[in-house]
């Protein structure tokens, strides 16, 4: 008791997306997701050893029960006989807009645990852990480009990501927030009942994996249309899978579609921008920096950041 481990995280958004599970209770996907890290916007976890039992907190306030819940779960795991966990959390992220704060949560949090019990393991082993806390947080512990690999193996151990050594240092992400309100169903649920009963849902894995490589060639070149395109397109099937799912999860708002047609019509004038979008009605941009004062332009609101260092 009294022992303490901490650790930070970035928050990851996918340009290639993990929708489905092979197996739910270790977090196994469907099909292999690839990533980049927002290094402003993430998760700082501490965690304290305790004698009595598991408290957490979220941005200095009690944290939702249903969080707190599903972190104990997670940390029963490693939990020593008899011991529990203080759980202090600060998000830089806005926890509504649709950013993923599960996958910087879970990747602080496994983070925090090794730094506590002085495990010293790798990232891929870390990735691997963070995994069965929330699919997307096996990609947060990466800044930069990540890939996280489906694996064959039942038992998961093959199912970890890596980061890319690529750096783009001209890419920009513009984060685009339609509507913070609480999301229809969450992506745990939405993605268990799109694979029960999505009839398009059989084209996903294979569709995915594709897109996959064509992000890592585009990567490599540093191909701006290559990559926004691939990662649009991945998007919008996505969300053709859950609109397609019953009772279907529609996550657009006429705000967000609204917000597409901008995109389209930004293009159609020659600035190069495109969108992906997770499992909410918020889009995120990818752009050149060069196109950020158009994108401005069009989105007052929009908030431009840079996933790498510019020189
Ligand atoms: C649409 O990682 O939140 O953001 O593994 O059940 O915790 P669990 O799901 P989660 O799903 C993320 C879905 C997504 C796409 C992505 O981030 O790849």
């Amino acid at each position: 008791p009294g022992q303490h481990g901490e650790a930070w995280a970035p928050v990851n958004i996918a340009l290639a997306k993990y929708w489905g599970k092979r197996n739910a209770e270790l977090n196994l996907p469907q099909n292999s997701s690839l990533s980049i890290s927002l290094p402003e916007l993430g998760t700082h976890t501490r965690l304290t050893l305790t004698e009595g039992a598991d408290t957490v907190t979220l941005n200095g306030a009690l944290a939702p029960e249903a969080f707190a819940q599903r972190l104990s779960r997670f940390l029963n795991l490693f939990r020593p006989d008899g011991l529990g966990f203080a759980v202090e959390t600060t998000n830089t992220v806005p926890t509504a807009a649709g950013l993923a704060s599960s996958a910087s949560g879970f990747a602080a949090l496994i983070k925090a645990l090794d730094a506590l019990f002085d495990w010293q393991l790798d990232y891929k082993t870390l990735s691997m852990l963070a995994r069965i806390g929330s699919g997307s947080a096996s990609r947060s512990l990466y800044d930069g480009f990540a890939v996280w690999h489906r694996g064959e193996k039942d038992d998961g151990t093959d199912s970890y990501a890596e980061g890319l050594p690529e750096t783009w240092p001209d890419l920009r992400i513009g984060l685009v927030e339609v509507d913070t309100s609480q999301k229809p169903i969450g992506s745990t649920a939405g993605m268990q009942q799109t694979v029960n009963s999505c009839p398009l849902y059989t084209a996903w894995p294979t569709f995915a994996e594709q897109s996959v490589q064509t992000q890592l060639a585009a990567i490599r070149d540093h191909d701006m249309e290559k990559l926004g395109d691939s990662a649009e397109h991945n998007a919008l099937t996505m969300h053709a899978t859950m609109i397609a799912t019953r009772p279907t999860i529609l996550y657009w708002t006429p705000e967000t579609v609204q917000a597409i047609h901008t995109v389209q019509q930004l293009r159609a004038s020659g600035t190069p921008v495109w969108f992906t979008m997770d499992a909410g009605p918020n889009l995120k941009l990818l752009l050149p920096h060069t196109a950020a004062a158009a994108v401005q332009t069009s989105f007052p609101e929009v908030r431009i950041l840079a996933p790498f260092a510019t020189a």
